[in-house]
């Protein structure tokens, strides 16, 4: 995150509701004295997040931040201690905290490449990784590239013909996750469209998965103080669930200003040759933009000359960090394409025409 210099245009300004927005919520806290352990104002969150995607409230988990609530899902499917610890199939395309959260679960990444066209692993992808795996595959993460829809109905079907767990790491897809039938993580960090802060909530499949991960969230305990399985403590704060409500309330109007941002670097990149991610803008919106095309590295360069910050996201993949040198993969060439080509462009609630106007016309200069 970075604050604006003049003339200088940050890749992210997150903007998250006022002091004068959360009173109401924090007059709240301040009246029941409750400040965290799955308090009332978590439990509205999640409540109006369950409303919003048709689902009983008993699925839905709120949780401390995304990697936390996709360590707590994994866990079930690691093993911690002595002894090798079973795969996690995911994309090499992903944030660091996916490949993370599977370590601290007891699990070992297993890397794979994305489809050149979504971005994602596909069930197609998944399959051929499992018979190639060298030791068993306990669970698939597939990841929402930077919010995009994710293909619910073909892993439902994985899922069944294979047995394996699949969860979706939706962490910036708070626009388009869906139900479904999969458990599914989405973020609200500071830096995502709907920001509570820090913070996240988990789509469970059913009410006892949902009471597992409470368990795994919660120092293992659930309805007594007995505690039976290894667990973190994940939960989210009051504190944090008032932000997510404000921000929740600012919805229909956050989600028009990214979607006229967008709309706007569309128009102006046009017939550029730069691509943005299909429908984004139009069909669902997200707080972080990025563009691929052969000319991206030229033009970050150009644009940090200029005082536009960009940046390269997920890097050259999660592969090519050293924490995870260790950890097996497949070939990985649409992986090194979408790391070559691609950066993330500013994105912000508040981003002017003009400050887009001065974005695009570096952009088509390459
Ligand atoms: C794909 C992906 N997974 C997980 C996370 C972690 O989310 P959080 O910051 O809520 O822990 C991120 C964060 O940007 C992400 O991009």
């Amino acid at each position: 995150m970075s604050s604006t210099g003049a003339g200088r245009i940050p890749v992210c300004r997150p903007l998250l509701p006022d002091a004068d927005t959360l009173l109401p919520y924090l007059r709240r806290i301040d009246g029941h004295r409750w400040y965290t352990n799955f308090g009332p104002l978590a439990g509205e969150l999640g409540r109006r997040i369950a409303d919003r995607l048709q689902v009983s409230p008993s699925r839905v988990v709120m949780a401390a931040n995304a990697t936390a609530a996709l360590t707590a899902v994994m866990m079930p499917h690691g093993r911690l201690g002595d002894g090798q610890p079973p795969l996690a199939l995911m994309p090499s395309w992903t944030f660091v905290a996916t490949a993370h959260a599977a370590e601290t679960a007891g699990l070992m990444p297993f890397f794979a490449d994305v489809d050149p066209a979504s971005w994602q692993l596909t069930p197609d992808i998944a399959r051929a990784a499992v018979a190639a795996a060298p030791r068993p595959v306990a669970a698939v993460v597939v990841v929402s590239p930077f919010g995009a829809a994710v293909d619910l109905a073909g892993w439902e079907r994985f899922g069944d013909e294979t047995g394996i767990a699949v969860i979706v790491d939706a962490a910036a897809g708070f626009d388009t996750a869906g139900a479904g039938r999969l458990t599914t993580v989405v973020s609200l960090h500071a830096t995502k469209a709907l920001p509570a802060g820090e913070g996240a909530f988990i789509v469970c499949p059913d009410e006892s998965h949902a009471s597992e991960t409470i368990r795994r969230i919660n120092f293992g305990f659930h309805g007594s103080r007995d505690s039976n399985v290894v667990a973190g403590n994940s939960k989210i704060s009051e504190y944090h669930a008032a932000v997510g409500l404000a921000a929740l309330d600012q919805w229909p109007a956050r989600r028009q200003a990214y979607r006229r941002a967008i709309d706007g670097y569309r128009e102006r990149l046009g017939d550029s040759g730069i691509c943005l991610q299909d429908g984004v803008g139009a069909e669902w919106v997200t707080a972080t933009l990025v563009a691929t095309w052969p000319g991206a590295a030229a033009a970050a360069a150009r644009l940090a000359g200029r005082q536009i910050e960009t940046r390269a996201w997920w890097g050259n993949g999660c592969h090519a960090h050293a924490a995870f040198a260790h950890c097996p993969r497949l070939p990985l060439p649409a992986t090194a394409r979408l790391a070559a080509d691609t950066i993330g462009l500013p994105l912000s609630l508040d981003i002017t025409a003009e400050e887009i106007d001065r974005i695009a016309a570096v952009l088509r200069e390459g």
